[in-house]
């Protein structure tokens, strides 16, 4: 009911009765009284007026099931619409795994406010303190075949950078750009980790998970980090809203998703992405698993691999396997 009443109140933008909230959802004074209360707690400022009823006045960085619920309405067809919030829980990528193992639908997101045990990328950790960012997981069931799946890492990448320009919007805060494939950068430094996994029969996707670390609010990060790591708080030297961010990524996402589902391949995005792209034109250097070399980075191919340029000048695809990709001074 928490959520119904929330919804209403958005969607009035004006004050209602507590007689009209009662009648609707078939309940007391008092629970009403009581929900209203557990949405003061939760951050958002409601105006009680005598005679005229409630009233939202704003929501602060409120990040819980019905608040995302409530945003999530008539936004999207399916990519966040079925929604699990943990407070805390080990890994939202790890619960993301198994609901699709427990035939939850295509699109089902996993949201928490904190991770225990936040997976990074090649075996790392991602420390997910509470209240500051955001720590998210799609599920999906594709009807493709196993080897488009690292391109999905991509549209994931792109949909967030295009929510994070929506959001940042005139805020002047500088240019959000991808590092292919798994990170999204503001000024030079890392603001979103992405993490692909997925579980396959030899020709068939039984579900990817789609993980995304956004550091929204956060104001400190650990030693080690702390030089190639930051925050839209940081950066622009005021808090966001996570629940807007979380809602505006599953839109993009779901949109570019359509497109990929019908074409194939990512043609129709490469200009747009490669736009994005911090290591366009620039030198980076690959490391893969047999060798580290230095290329110029020349844009993604429809395949979502990396085009570049060796020093013999030779052209040549990177594949978003197990590949790091750096600038050659530094992180990007
Ligand atoms: C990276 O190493 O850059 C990828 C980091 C991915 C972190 C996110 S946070 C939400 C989701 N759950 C996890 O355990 N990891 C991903």
């Amino acid at each position: 009911m928490k959520a119904e009443i929330l919804n209403l109140l958005r969607e009035r933008g004006d004050y209602v009765s507590g007689q009209e909230l009662c009648d609707l959802f078939g309940v007391s004074r008092t629970a009403v009284w009581k929900v209203i209360n557990q949405l003061k707690e939760e951050g958002y400022q409601v105006d009680a007026v005598r005679n005229r009823g409630y009233r939202i006045i704003d929501s602060p960085d409120v990040c819980t099931k019905e608040e995302l619920d409530s945003l999530m309405h008539g936004q999207t067809a399916w990519a966040g619409q079925n929604i699990q919030f943990y407070k805390e829980t080990d890994s939202t990528n790890l619960r993301a795994k198994q609901a699709g193992e427990q035939g939850e639908p295509h699109g089902t997101l996993v949201v928490a406010e904190t991770q225990t045990a936040g997976r990074g990328r090649r075996g790392r950790g991602w420390v997910s303190p509470p209240g500051s960012s955001i720590y998210m997981s799609l599920m999906l069931r594709p009807s493709f075949e196993p080897d488009k799946a690292p391109m999905l890492t991509l549209i994931m990448a792109y949909s967030v950078a295009r929510a994070l320009e929506a959001c940042l919007a005139e805020s002047g805060v500088g240019k959000i750009q991808i590092k292919w494939p798994n990170d999204i950068v503001l000024n030079g430094k890392k603001l979103v980790g992405i993490l692909t996994e997925m579980s396959t029969q030899i020709d068939y996707i039984n579900h990817v998970v789609i993980g995304v670390g956004i550091n929204v609010n956060r104001e400190e990060f650990p030693e080690e980090i702390k030089e190639t790591a930051t925050s839209l708080r940081i950066e622009a030297g005021r808090c966001f809203k996570r629940a807007p961010l979380i809602v505006e990524t599953m839109r993009q996402f779901e949109g570019t998703y359509e497109q990929f589902e019908r074409c194939q391949d990512l043609a129709f995005l490469q200009e747009k992405y490669n736009g994005l792209l911090v290591n366009c034109g620039n030198d980076v250097m690959i490391h893969d698993a047999r060798q580290s070399y230095q290329a110029r980075a020349l844009g993604i191919n429809e395949k979502g691999e990396l085009m570049v340029r060796r020093e013999d000048g030779s052209v040549e695809a990177v594949y978003a396997g197990e590949v790091s990709v750096r600038g050659i001074y530094g992180y990007v």
